[in-house]
C-alpha cells in the first residue's frame, strides 16, 4: 500500500480511512471520530444522509489536530442535487462541519441532476471551497459520459468493494483513467461472516494478523482506498495497523477467489431502489 494516494490534480488523499455511516448517536459518533483521529487516521468520511457532519465537526475541533493535516471528505445527497441546491448544500455542509473548505466532495448517488451539481461542484472547486470533487456509486459508463461534458474529471469514485465482490474490471478502467477508486464496505458490513472466513482466517494466522487486516491489505494491495466503520476502539486501531506485512501474489489470488461478481447491498438498476431513493427526504439535523 502507499499510505498516501495522489489524486489526478495533485492533492493527496490518504489511503486508509476512517467512515462514520450508521453510528446512531451524536455522542458515539463524535466519540468514534475522536477515537480515530487519536488512533492516526487523518481521512475521516462523512456525507449529509448520515446526519452527522456536526459530531464530525465536534470532534475535528476536540482532536487539536491542525487542519491541514485532516482530509474530510462529505456528500451531497440526491435531494440536493442541480446547480443552486447543491451550492446551498455544500455551504450548509460545510457550515454543520464548522470548516471552510472540504478536501473531497462527491455526488452521493448517480441520480437526479447529476449535470447541475457537478458544475456547481467545479465552481466551488474553483472557489477553492472543495480540494478535489468526485462522485460515488457511479458505473463506469456515466463517469465516462460525466467527463466527456463537463469540464473537470472527477478525481475519485467511490464504490462498494470487498472480497465478495471484488469489481476488478470496473477498479482497472478506473485506474486507467486516472481516477482513485475508493472501496466502500471494506467488510461488507460484516455479512456472510466474512471475519471469520476460513480462506481469509488462514491468511491471517501465516501472518499473525486479524481476518479484517488481510481484508483492507488486500484491497490496499491493489491501489485502492479504505474506510473502513468501526465504533470500538480496540477495532479501530486495529483496522489502522496495516502496514507491516504484506500479502503474497498467492495471497492475493486466494482472496480474489471469494468474489461473487454481484452486490451484496441490493440492485441499484432496480427501478424500486431509484423510487426508494429519490423519495429519501431527509432533515440533516441529527438524531
Ligand atoms: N458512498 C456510499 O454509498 C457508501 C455506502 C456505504 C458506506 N460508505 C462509507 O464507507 C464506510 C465503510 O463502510 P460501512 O460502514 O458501510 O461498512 P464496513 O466498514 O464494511 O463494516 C462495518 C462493520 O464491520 C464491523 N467491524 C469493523 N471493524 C471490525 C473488526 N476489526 N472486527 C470485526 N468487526 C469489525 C463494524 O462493527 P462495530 O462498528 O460494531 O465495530 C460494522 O458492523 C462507511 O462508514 C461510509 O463512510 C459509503
Amino acid at each position: 500500500m502507499k499510505k498516501i494516494m495522489e489524486l489526478s490534480n495533485g492533492i493527496s488523499m490518504p489511503q486508509l480511512g476512517f467512515g462514520v455511516f450508521q453510528i446512531p448517536t451524536h455522542e458515539d459518533a463524535k466519540k468514534a471520530t475522536l477515537q480515530a483521529i487519536k488512533a492516526g487516521y487523518r481521512l475521516i468520511d462523512t456525507a449529509a444522509a448520515y446526519m452527522n457532519e456536526r459530531a464530525v465537526g465536534e470532534a475535528i475541533k476536540e482532536s487539536g489536530v491542525p487542519r491541514e493535516d485532516l482530509f474530510i471528505t462529505t456528500k451531497l445527497w440526491v435531494q440536493d442535487m442541480g446547480y443552486e441546491a447543491t451550492q446551498k448544500a455544500i455551504d450548509h455542509s460545510l457550515a454543520r462541519l464548522d470548516l471552510d473548505y472540504l478536501d473531497l466532495y462527491l455526488i452521493h448517488q448517480p441520480l437526479n441532476d447529476v449535470y447541475g451539481s457537478w458544475r456547481a461542484m467545479e465552481d466551488a472547486y474553483d472557489a477553492g471551497k472543495l480540494k478535489a470533487i468526485g462522485v460515488a456509486n457511479f458505473e463506469n459508463d456515466r463517469l465516462q459520459d460525466l467527463m466527456i461534458n463537463n469540464r473537470i474529471k472527477p478525481m475519485v469514485n467511490q464504490i462498494e468493494l470487498h472480497p465478495f465482490h471484488a469489481q476488478f474490471k470496473r477498479v482497472q478502467w478506473l485506474q486507467k483513467q486516472g481516477i482513485v477508486a475508493e472501496a466502500w464496505g471494506p467488510f461488507a458490513e460484516g455479512k456472510q461472516q466474512i471475519f471469520s472466513n476460513p480462506i481469509i482466517k488462514k491468511i491471517a494466522q501465516s501472518h499473525e494478523k486479524t481476518t479484517g487486516q488481510v481484508i483492507l491489505r488486500w484491497l490496499t494491495q491493489r491501489g485502492i482506498v479504505v474506510i473502513p466503520k468501526s465504533v470500538h476502539e480496540e477495532r479501530i486501531v486495529e483496522n489502522f495497523a496495516i502496514t507491516d506485512f504484506e500479502l503474497t501474489a498467492l495471497e492475493m489470488d486466494m482472496m480474489s477467489t471469494l468474489d461473487q461478481k454481484q452486490s451484496l447491498f441490493g440492485d441499484m438498476h432496480d427501478p424500486e431502489t431509484v423510487v426508494t431513493l429519490e423519495k429519501m427526504h431527509l432533515d440533516y439535523d441529527e438524531r
